[in-house]
Order: structure tokens, then sequence, then C-alpha cells
């Protein structure tokens, strides 16, 4: 019978919330091997051990940290995650990346590095929101040149980008079924508008209050009916759960830039 190898599994931003559910989660899962868990110098976890590691210790000393990981999990910032991927390019290690709010030039990066090594780029990495994207291609297949479109999401108050990574995606799965630009669809705000609404246009709508983990609407409105397909996340494990089983499969691809639907297509 063969054997499975254990996967190394490196955790950036390890105590930010994203960071603690995955850490979390690796040290519960059988395939994966907590391998290092990066946190900034103040932080008073700096060099404790991880619960449940038994002896890993929060570090910022990524070099070693990197050379140590098969494969690395980043929920930060732009700027941060940015920069633990030009260290991940130098030790060529696989990166997953579930942060949100890049720029158009961060994105090029992200794209050019993925030449380097092996990245998957998850603006959501529950499976039941990636299920929920399917749906949603195949609604637009059927709907989307009747329907108004509208995205509705809500998070906790301390996220900082809006709209979430998750519903841009959402509006960028409408626009690839329907062979049109989310830039020149998208309106994010109405307010200062007095014109009805065109029918081409899909609206953003965004809810911040407080612990909101995650949930994301897309209405397709017709005279007489509405459609929706809906998500909501009840707790950020199923974020933790689909990023370690996604960084397991990262770790044995190629070079290239994938998406969760690449993985779970897999
Ligand atoms: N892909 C998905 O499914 C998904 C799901 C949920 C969230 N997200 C995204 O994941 C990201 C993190 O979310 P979160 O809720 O975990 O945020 P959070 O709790 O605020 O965590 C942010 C982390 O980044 C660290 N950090 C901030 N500035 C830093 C710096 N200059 N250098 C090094 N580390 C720094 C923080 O360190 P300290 O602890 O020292 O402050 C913390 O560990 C966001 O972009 C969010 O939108 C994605």
């Amino acid at each position: 019978m063969e054997k499975q190898t254990t996967v190394k599994i490196g955790v950036n931003a390890a105590t930010g919330r994203m960071g603690q559910q995955i850490t979390n989660e690796i040290v519960v899962s059988g395939p994966a091997q907590l391998s290092a868990a990066f946190c900034r110098s103040g932080h008073p976890y700096f060099e404790k051990v991880v619960r449940g590691s038994g002896t890993v210790l929060y570090t910022n000393d990524l070099n070693a940290g990197l050379k140590a990981s098969g494969v690395m999990i980043d929920f930060s910032l732009p700027t941060v995650s940015l920069a633990l991927l030009d260290q991940a390019l130098q030790m060529k290690t696989p990166l997953l990346i579930g942060t949100t709010g890049f720029s158009e030039e961060q994105l090029q990066r992200i794209n050019q590095a993925a030449q380097s090594i092996p990245i998957l780029l998850a603006p959501n990495t529950s499976i039941g929101v990636n299920a929920a994207l399917s749906l949603l291609a195949k609604a637009t297949k059927l709907l989307g040149k009747q329907a108004d479109i509208e995205i509705i999401e809500a998070h906790h108050k301390h996220k900082l980008d809006s709209p979430s990574g998750t519903a841009l995606k959402m509006g960028e799965v409408i626009c690839e079924q329907t062979n049109t630009q989310l830039a020149e669809r998208a309106v994010y705000q109405r307010s200062a508008s007095k014109a009805g609404r065109t029918d081409n246009e899909i609206g953003f709508s965004v809810v911040r209050g407080g612990s909101i983990v995650g949930d994301h609407k897309v209405m397709f409105a017709l005279e007489n009916e509405i459609i929706s397909i809906e998500h909501k996340a009840t707790s950020r494990q199923c974020f933790a759960e689909g990023a370690v089983k996604a960084a397991i499969w990262l770790s044995s691809q190629l070079n290239g830039l994938y998406s969760m639907q690449d993985f779970l297509a897999d």
C-alpha cells in the first residue's frame, strides 16, 4: 500500500483570527503537520509554543520557517502577503493566499510570481462558497440577460476591505458567463446619483457589524419573482478546513496560479 506522506504547512500571521483557526485546524488534521507559525515580535505569543503543536514556536524567522515548510498559508494583509511572497519565491515554497483586498498591480505581481512557484489565490476557501460560485455560473446562464443582479454581503466590524473579495469574485463569475467586464458593470454606491437603475449594472451592498463571519447573497430580480443564491458562514472553521485541504493539494502541484475551483475539480 502507498504510504501517505505528511505535508508540512507553515502559517503566516498565525495570531490573526484566521491564522489561529488555521493553526488549530492543522494540528488536528491527519495528513498535515504544522511546521512554522509566523507572528510579529511584539505579539504576546512571540516565541511561545503554538497550542496543540507540541514544539512549534511562534516566530518571525521567515527563511527558517519557509525552509521547513512544504507549503505556506497566508491570511493577513495585502502588503504582508507580498512581503511573504518575495521570500517564498526565494525559497521556492508553494503559497496559498487567502488574503483579500489586493490592487490590480498587486494581483499582477502574484500572477507573475506564479511562473516560479505554485500559488493558490482564494478570496474564499470555504467549500460551500465555491459550490455557490458554480451554482451562480449556472444561474447566470439561465437568467443573466433578463434579471437585475444585485450582490449583498455582510461581515464583522473589523473587516478592512469592501466589498469583500468573495462578493467581487461573484461579480467576476457573472461577467465571465456574459462576456462582460466587471469594471464596466459594478455600481458600488448610489447615493450620489438621482438616475434609475440601468439593466446592465451589478449593484454591490455592504453591511459591517458585530461578529458576522461572512454572508453573501446574489439576487436575480425579475418583474414578478426573485431568485437568490445565498451562503452564510456560521464559523471561520469552514474557511480553515478548505484552506488546509487546498494547501495539501497545492504542495504537490507544478508552478502556476490556481483557484479553489482547480482544487475542487481535481
Ligand atoms: N479566503 C478566505 O476564505 C478568507 C476568510 C476570512 C478572511 N479572509 C481574509 O484574510 C485576511 C485576514 O483576516 P483576519 O480576519 O484573520 O484578520 P486579522 O484577525 O486582523 O489578522 C490579521 C493578521 O495580520 C497580521 N499583521 C497585520 N499587520 C502586520 C504586519 N505589518 N506585519 C506582519 N503581520 C501583520 C496581524 O498580526 P497581529 O496579530 O500581530 O496584529 C494578524 O495576525 C483578510 O484579508 C480577510 O479578508 C479570507
